[in-house]
C-alpha cells in the first residue's frame, strides 16, 4: 500500500517537505513531523491540543460521539458487566481474563495490599489537616524507596509486579491519608474482602467493632474506580509517560501523576464541583452563577463541565449519574439539596446557548463528587479516590511505553527572549 503523505511548502523558498501520514485502527490520522527539524522548523502546539505524543493501544476516545473504549470495550458495557479489578487486568494485559486468570489476579492484588510498616510513621511527618493529596504524593513517592534496588524496568516481570503493587496499595494508602486526617488508627487490609469493600472498611471501620460495608455503596465505589481507570493521554497520564521516559522509578512516576491530577482543571475538579455547589447553596442562586460562568471577565467556571476531548456527553458522566440515583435511593436522600442544585445546573447548561455552542457537557467529575459525599467521603478526599482509580491507567501506559522502548521526552519551544547580549558590570547599570 503506497504510503500516504502530506507536503509542506514554505512561501518564499523552494522547500517542499514530505511528511508521512500514519493511520491508527480508528480515529484521526497523524502527520509524522520528524522531518521538520532538519529543515529548521519545530511544530508549535501549546497544551498539546493537536499533538499525538505517542502510539498506544490501551484506550480510545471519540470526543464528538462521546465514545470511550478500553482495549476496544465501551466504558458503559464494562461499567454494567465488569468489575474494577477485571478492568485493571484488561488495561494491563490487553484482554479480558478467563475465570482462572481473574481469580489469580485478584489473589495477587489482595496479597499486595499491605504497605511496609515504616510507612505508618511516614504520616506522622504531616500535620493532621494537611491536604490528603499532599500526603498521597509523599506516601506513593516513598514507595520508590522500598522497591528500587531490585527493580529492573527493562524486565517485564518486574514491571508487572510494580503495577500489581501499586494497584493493590493505593486504597491502603488512601485510607491511611483519611485516618491520619481524622485522628483514627489505621486499619490493616482484610484479605477476605473485595477491592472496593476493603477500601471502604479501611476508611470507615475502627478496631473497636466489626464494620459491615453496605453492598450498594461497595458496588458504587467499585464503579467509581472503574470509571476513573484510564483516559488516553490526559495531563496526569502524559506526566507519568514523560517522567517514565527518563527511566525513573515507576513509583516516583506515579507520584508525579498524582501531583498533576491534583489541579482543579483536572482531577481536582470533583472537589471543586462540591465546593461550587456548596457556594451556590440554593437553587435561587443558580442563574447568577451561570452568568458568572459565561462572563469572560469572570474567572469562575462551571466546575464539572467541559472537556478538552469530549464535545458531547462524557460517557462516564452518564454512568455516574445512574449510579448517583442508585446510591441516593439506597440512602433515602433523593431530595438532597446539593443534588437538586446539580440537576438544575445540568438542565440549564444543556439548554443554554453559551454551553451548547461551546459543547460544554457534564464530565466525569460532575456527579462523582456528589456520590462520594453521599457515601460519606469528605470533599478533600475526592481527588485521592480519583488517583486510586487512575493508577492502573497510569501504570498501564508506563508499562506500554517501556515495552515499546522510547526515547526521553524532550519538547522544544518558540524562544521569544533576548538574543545574545553583552554583560554590563553593576557599576555601569
Ligand atoms: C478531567 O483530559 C482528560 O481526559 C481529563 C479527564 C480524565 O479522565 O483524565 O477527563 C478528567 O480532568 C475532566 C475535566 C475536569 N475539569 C473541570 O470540570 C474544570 C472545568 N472545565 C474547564 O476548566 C475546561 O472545560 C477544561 C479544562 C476541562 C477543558 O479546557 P480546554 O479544553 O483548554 O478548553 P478551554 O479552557 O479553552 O475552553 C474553551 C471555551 C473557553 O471559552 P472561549 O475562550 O472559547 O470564549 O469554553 C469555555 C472557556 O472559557 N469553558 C467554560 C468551561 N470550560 C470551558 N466556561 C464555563 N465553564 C466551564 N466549565
Amino acid at each position: 500500500m503506497t504510503e500516504k503523505k502530506a507536503q509542506l511548502t514554505i512561501e518564499g523558498t523552494d522547500l517542499a517537505i514530505d511528511l508521512p501520514i500514519r493511520s491508527g485502527t480508528v480515529g484521526p490520522d497523524v502527520i509524522d513531523v520528524g522531518a521538520l527539524t532538519k529543515n529548521g522548523f519545530f511544530t508549535y502546539d501549546p497544551g498539546f491540543v493537536s499533538t499525538a505524543a505517542c502510539e498506544s493501544s490501551i484506550t480510545y476516545i471519540d470526543g464528538g460521539k462521546g465514545v470511550l473504549l478500553h482495549r476496544g470495550f465501551p466504558i458503559d458495557v464494562l461499567a454494567e458487566n465488569s468489575s474494577y479489578l477485571e478492568s485493571c487486568y484488561l488495561l494491563l494485559h490487553g484482554e479480558l481474563p478467563t475465570a482462572e486468570q481473574l481469580e489469580e489476579f485478584e489473589g495477587a492484588i489482595t496479597h499486595h495490599t499491605m504497605v511496609h510498616e515504616s510507612i505508618h510513621q511516614f504520616f506522622e511527618g504531616f500535620h493532621h489537616n494537611a491536604h490528603p493529596m499532599a500526603k498521597m504524593c509523599g506516601a506513593v513517592g516513598s514507595l520508590s524507596a522500598f522497591y528500587h534496588d531490585d527493580l529492573d524496568i527493562t524486565n517485564e516481570k518486574h514491571r508487572i509486579t510494580a503495577a500489581y503493587r501499586l494497584v493493590a496499595k493505593m486504597p491502603t494508602l488512601a485510607a491511611m491519608c483519611y485516618k491520619h486526617h481524622v485522628g483514627q488508627p489505621f486499619l490493616y487490609p482484610d484479605n477476605s474482602l473485595g477491592y472496593a469493600e476493603n477500601f471502604l472498611r479501611m476508611m470507615f471501620g475502627t478496631p473497636c467493632e466489626e464494620y459491615k460495608v453496605n453492598p450498594v455503596l461497595a458496588k458504587a465505589m467499585d464503579r467509581i474506580f472503574l470509571l476513573h481507570a484510564d483516559h488516553e493521554q490526559n495531563a496526569s497520564t502524559s506526566t507519568v509517560r514523560l517522567a517514565g521516559s527518563s527511566g525513573a522509578n515507576p513509583y516516583a512516576c506515579i507520584a508525579a501523576g498524582i501531583a498533576t491530577l491534583w489541579g482543579p482543571a483536572h482531577g481536582g475538579a470533583n472537589e471543586a464541583v462540591l465546593q461550587m455547589l456548596e457556594e451556590i447553596g440554593d437553587e435561587s442562586n443558580i442563574d447568577a452563577y451561570i452568568a458568572k460562568a459565561k462572563d469572560k471577565n469572570d474567572p469562575f467556571r462551571l466546575m464539572g463541565f467541559g472537556h478538552r476531548v469530549y464535545k458531547n456527553f462524557d460517557p462516564r458522566a452518564k454512568v455516574m449519574k445512574q449510579t448517583c440515583g442508585e446510591v441516593f435511593a439506597e440512602l433515602g436522600v433523593e431530595n438532597d439539596p446539593l443534588l437538586r442544585i446539580a440537576k438544575r445546573l445540568e438542565q440549564i447548561a444543556l439548554e443554554d446557548p453559551y454551553f451548547v455552542e461551546k459543547k460544554l457537557y457534564p464530565n466525569v467529575d460532575f456527579y462523582s463528587g456528589i456520590i462520594m459525599k453521599a457515601i460519606g467521603i469528605p470533599t478533600e478526599m475526592f481527588t485521592v479516590i480519583f488517583a486510586v482509580g487512575r493508577t492502573v491507567g497510569w501504570i498501564a501506559h508506563w508499562h506500554e511505553m517501556i515495552s515499546q522502548g522510547t526515547r526521553i521526552g524532550r519538547p522544544r519551544q518558540l524562544y521569544t527572549g533576548y538574543d545574545a547580549r553583552e554583560y554590563v558590570p553593576v557599576e555601569k547599570r
